[in-house]
């Protein structure tokens, strides 16, 4: 039973302010959660509210939402069995009201319904991707015996190359990220990873640019020549690890290109290429790119609302990579399900402080699996020590999971809670290795 809720504002990795929960329960168990926060954010994510106040934080303080949490959620949901995580998200919906959280705010919900997870987890001193992996299953009853149920370790996928708007626009893609598709284990996967991230280090230093400086999750800043320039500095680096590019070593990427899209052309802007690209071209662009290097999956490789460019891009290159809508779907049922029906993407980027709700996650996981289409659990830019995803992807058996790197100890709380899960999982946890990938 919810005794109290405690909110405070603290900051993220950025320094920016965020919301922290804690939920106590009857008997004295707490459980705490910070919310995430985005930079590159879709313009159909659920609101965060920001008090505005230019005297404070440039404005970016969350006393209000959290001044919402002890004023208006507390005294509603207090009382309220921590077990039943459905009906108090259900509450929480309510008592916004409105149809983009815009109200109390998602980062005030968030961090209640991820707090109240957590608090029943602590209340049955349970680890918190077991008591994750009951919900999914009473979720996914009715799913198909393909869908995976148990608790299972999941892939990464990882930022070697910043750019976008988490690097200071060195680069038109955002991320270029690898993924140890040869790994047999978690714990196999991570030290891939680490060695390919020093690798790539030495490869920009080798090549005389920038090797030590990072952004905002983690990832190599360098400016180079252009996005191609980064593919390859990536598959130099993974023959440097004794790794075969398409055999066990894969290149993702997150071209994040909302936000070199302009609205008003109906174009794509990239400051490597002369002249505006449409939704055609740069289906084309991005054809060549997976021809030419080990390009197994594209995250946000067309606008947020370019549906019809969607449909061109998955069509062309729907069953030989995983398409990733992030900006696109922004972890909500409704978008999730236009693109299903029309053939937009075939996967879907899941971040909880998109929609505002764990059991609104959940059902966005569920329309997910239904489909066919893979998820992928993904942090954001702004980031904290709460690893609550790592227990997401786990208990959700989500497949993939998408941190940022492994520099940045917001990030590696994230890693290292998925070895401390490895561990209670014992020799035969489950990992989802390659074949969760096209
Ligand atoms: P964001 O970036 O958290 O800044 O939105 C992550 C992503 O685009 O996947
Ligand atoms: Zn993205």
């Amino acid at each position: 039973i919810l005794q109290a809720l405690k909110a405070r504002q603290v900051l993220d990795s950025r320094g920016r302010p965020t919301v922290e929960v804690d939920a106590i329960v009857a008997g004295g168990a707490i459980g705490r959660a910070i919310v995430p926060s985005g930079a590159s954010t879709g313009r159909h994510e659920a609101l965060e509210r920001r008090d505005g106040d230019p005297a404070r934080y440039a404005g970016l303080g969350v006393l209000k939402a959290v001044a919402g949490i002890h004023s208006t959620i507390a005294p509603a949901i207090q009382g309220m069995d921590v077990d039943d995580q459905g009906a108090i998200d259900a509450a929480l919906i309510a008592l916004d009201g409105t149809s983009n959280k815009g109200r109390l705010g998602a980062n005030a919900l968030l961090g209640v319904s991820m707090a109240v997870a957590h608090a029943s987890a602590a209340a049955r001193e349970e680890e918190l991707f077991i008591h994750i992996n009951r919900l999914w299953r009473a979720r996914a009853e009715g799913l198909g015996e393909d869908v995976p149920k148990a608790p299972t370790l999941p892939l990464p996928m990882v930022n070697m190359i910043s750019g976008g708007l988490h690097a200071g626009r060195n680069l038109d893609i955002q991320d270029i990220l690898f993924i140890p598709i040869g790994a047999e284990s978690y714990s196999h996967a991570l030290e891939t990873i680490v060695a390919m991230y020093r690798a790539v280090g030495a490869e920009l230093a080798r090549l005389g640019l920038e090797s030590v400086l990072v952004g905002d999750e983690g990832g190599y800043g360098p400016k180079l020549k252009d996005d191609e320039q980064a593919f390859q500095i990536v598959v130099d680096a993974m023959l440097a690890c004794g790794l075969t590019p398409g055999e066990d070593a894969a290149i993702a990427l997150d071209v994040a290109s909302t936000h070199f899209f302009d609205a008003a052309s109906r174009s794509y802007r990239l400051t490597g290429v002369e002249r505006p690209l449409d939704s055609d071209a740069m289906v084309e662009m991005l054809a060549r790119w997976t021809d030419r290097y080990p390009i197994v999956s594209i995250e946000d490789g067309l606008a947020e609302d370019d549906w019809e460019g969607w449909q061109a891009l998955t069509k062309r290159l729907g069953a030989s990579a995983q398409l990733i809508g992030d900006d696109l779907f922004v972890t909500q049922t409704a978008r999730l399900a236009r693109g299903i029906e029309i053939g937009a993407a075939n996967a879907v980027l899941i971040k909880v402080n998109q929609v505002g709700t764990l059991s609104e996650t959940l059902d966005a996981l569920a329309m997910a699996r239904r489909s066919g289409f893979r998820p992928v659990v993904s942090a954001r830019s702004g980031e904290t020590e709460d690893a609550t995803i790592a227990d997401l992807a786990v208990g959700t058996a989500a497949g993939q999971i998408k941190i940022g790197s492994v520099a940045r100890s917001e990030r590696l709380a994230k890693y290292n809670r998925l070895l401390r899960i490895e561990e209670a999982l014992g020799p035969n946890a489950a990992f989802a290795g390659r074949g969760v990938l096209p």
